[in-house]
């Protein structure tokens, strides 16, 4: 999609140690799951979050089906969630066969807004599925002492905020459990990839036995049995170790990969705050309470109208920005749920006007001063 581009949305960035690292793993003999890279990226994340057990997944998405398969999840269970959100954030309940019951986004984090939770709880609550959108945190305490109240699990989609913060805790670590993603357009990537992050300690055998086809073959590598057998429902939810390589070079650099997203999202931050507040632009918002992880920067637009012809007009400048979720409520599934236009305003008018810009670890100063110069030379405004 991006071939014909100047500057693509995205490019997925290398740390420079990926192919030492991979066949490494080839040669070491060891290319299926859970070889040495597997463990060096359990520790590593483990040690960064302070957390009981991170186990690497085949993406986000299977994390968040390893959530659902946790809780037990089963026909006429809800679970709540944003309407503002990938499909994967309630498919993976959903496949269970579990209600999504959606709540409005607030207006200015894009975020499940805490206040409206509430009453969204029914006795057949068995789940709250925030989503940190952008890596910004949700309102956590107001959520998590909503969810302590009902005595339903927290499930943290945290997709977008690896190394985000919440008043000085790190995303992925409020919810029972919490879900990664490593798919290419992430800080830190391994092409597809993803973790389920086990915060409570009673969940992290069953865990590693529903990610290993739902046996107990972790223990038996331990030597913690003499055999493994069958012994639960599970699928094969880890990646090969050369994934893990990979994700591997990957965290090792992290620190650099964030100073350089940092530098990105703040020159767009001050490039465009004028010219934002000129012409009645969103930028996004980030709480002083919360640390942010650059995953992303968004422009809101006045209109669905006023974004369509900016993203034109970027493509006429070889710049590919992109939209962002469609209201899962309006989806063909969603309807099916009883999606109705209109139910989820702030959800609705966010899906249509929200703009992405490129934002990559090697975005060059050039690269990013000719689409902010090319923003500033829409002319819509004044037509
Ligand atoms: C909020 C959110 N959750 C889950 C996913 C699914 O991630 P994955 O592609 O790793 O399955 C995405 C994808 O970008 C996402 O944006």
């Amino acid at each position: 999609m991006s071939a014909s581009y100047r500057i693509p949305f995205n490019k997925p960035g290398l740390a420079g140690t990926e192919w030492q690292y991979v066949s490494q793993a080839i040669t070491d003999g060891h290319s299926s799951g859970d070889g040495a890279f597997t463990k060096k990226c359990h520790v590593f994340l483990e040690q960064l979050l302070g957390i009981r057990k991170a186990l690497l997944t085949t993406s986000c998405t299977h994390a968040l089906e390893m959530a659902a398969i946790l809780l037990d999840i089963a026909p006429g269970d809800e679970i709540i969630a944003p309407p503002f959100t990938f499909v994967s954030t309630v498919n993976a309940f959903a496949l269970r066969g579990a209600r999504p019951v959606f709540v409005d986004i607030r207006p200015d984090t894009l975020n499940l807004n805490e206040e409206l939770l509430e009453a969204a709880i029914t006795p057949r609550t068995r789940a709250i599925v925030p989503v940190h959108y952008a890596g910004v945190a949700c309102e956590m305490d107001r959520i998590m002492d909503t969810a302590r109240r009902h005595n339903i699990a927290v499930v943290e989609d945290n997709a977008h905020g690896l190394f985000g913060k919440y008043k000085d805790q790190w995303l992925g670590t409020f919810g029972t459990f919490a879900t990664q993603s490593f798919h290419e357009t992430k800080n830190v990537i391994c092409g597809e990839g993803g973790a389920l992050l086990v915060n409570d300690a009673r969940y992290v055998e069953r865990a590693e036995i529903i990610r290993e086809k739902g046996t107990n073959r972790s223990r038996f590598f331990r030597g913690q049995v003499d055999k493994y057998t069958w012994t639960d429902i599970g699928s094969s939810y880890l990646p090969s170790d050369l994934l893990a390589a990979f994700l591997y070079a990957q965290l090792e650099a992290a620190q650099q990969i964030q100073t350089r997203r940092e530098r990105i999202w703040n020159r767009y931050f001050e490039g465009l705050s004028g010219w934002a507040a000129r012409f009645c632009v969103g930028l996004p918002r980030v709480p002083e309470h919360c640390r942010q992880p650059f995953h992303m920067f968004y422009l809101l637009m006045p209109s669905l109208e006023i974004r369509q012809a900016l993203i034109a007009h970027l493509k006429e400048a070889g710049i590919l920005s992109v939209f962002h979720y469609l209201p899962l409520h309006l989806s063909t599934m969603g309807l099916r749920y009883g999606g109705r236009v209109g139910e989820f305003p702030i959800c609705e008018t966010v899906a249509d006007r929200l703009l992405r810009l490129p934002f990559y670890n090697d975005l060059s100063e050039d690269e990013q001063s000719s689409v902010i110069e090319a923003i500033e030379g829409f002319s819509a405004f004044s037509q």
